[in-house]
């Protein structure tokens, strides 16, 4: 029996008048890699962030692992990891004191932290700037911390959201390969991007999203598929949404949105 890592129904999320998350209903398998795919302003943020229990729905439920996302908000956060656009550390401490500082928040025995932080940071080559304040660290450095940090905590569900914008080719293909290798010892992954490519290289399955709807949800090859032999997932996107421009940044494939 296949189980369920995530399950929305009728999710919806309004600012005000505007809906940007509009009737979500979708369900994501444990251990898969599971992207959602829309332009900029489409609404995956605001889906990540409700699963995350940062923001509250206007309607519809969801389960986290089975977790009631409003009724057991602190059951939900204890298991899952967050990558979000901006950075959680704190720039005047160094890389080992913002792990460290993280490490005792989730409750991390002082000498096994230690031992997680300095495997951590070699994984992720980042033991030579240990002692370095993180104000100091590029773009790339600083997802990377990031990613030792919620590795710390050994999440069974990471969010990452847009995990390779704004980060140089090199940077885009190491994180792409760490994404792969924790989900292969075990996580299920949820990955936002507006990145086809991404999106068609990591995910299991793909939800796509377009101003607040669902509109497809299946594996890159059966949507590919329905098109015909040769569409890439872009004129899949296409096909669903049509070629109106977008006004954040005009094409969707181009254009990181913001930075840290
Ligand atoms: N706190 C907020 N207040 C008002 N509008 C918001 C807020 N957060 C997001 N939005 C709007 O909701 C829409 C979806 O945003 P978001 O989920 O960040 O999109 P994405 O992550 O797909 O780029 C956008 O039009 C955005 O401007
Ligand atoms: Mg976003």
């Amino acid at each position: 029996m296949v189980k369920y890592a995530i399950i929305t129904d009728k999710l919806t999320k309004k600012f005000g008048d505007f809906v940007a998350d509009n009737d979500i209903s979708l369900k994501v398998k444990e251990g898969e890699i599971f992207g959602i795919l829309g332009p900029n302003g489409a609404g995956k943020t605001t889906l990540i962030s409700m699963l995350t229990t940062l923001i509250r729905p206007t309607s519809g439920h969801a389960t986290v692992l089975g977790k009631d996302i409003i009724k057991q908000q602190l059951e939900v956060r204890k298991s899952i990891g967050v990558i979000t656009e901006k950075v959680t550390m704190y720039p005047p401490l160094t890389a080992e004191e913002n792990l460290l500082f993280f490490g005792r928040l989730y409750g991390i025995e002082r000498k096994q932290l230690k031992e997680k932080i300095d495997s951590g940071l070699e994984e992720f080559q980042l033991s030579k700037f240990k002692k370095r304040p993180v104000g100091t660290f590029s773009l790339g450095m600083k997802r990377r911390l990031d990613l030792v940090r919620v590795l710390l905590n050994e999440p069974k569900i990471f969010f990452l959201d847009e995990p390779t914008v704004g980060l140089d080719p090199i940077t885009v293909s190491f994180i792409k390969k760490k994404i792969l290798d924790i989900n292969k010892k075990g996580s299920t992954i949820i990955l936002t991007t507006h990145i086809m490519q991404d999106a068609d290289e990591l995910s299991d399955r793909v939800a796509m999203i377009d101003h607040g709807n669902l509109m497809a949800c299946d594996t890159s090859a059966a949507l590919k598929k329905k098109l015909g032999k040769k569409a890439t997932l872009e004129e899949v996107f296409i096909h669903y949404a049509g070629k109106e421009l977008r006004d954040e940044t005009g094409r969707m494939s181009l254009a990181p949105r913001r930075g840290f």
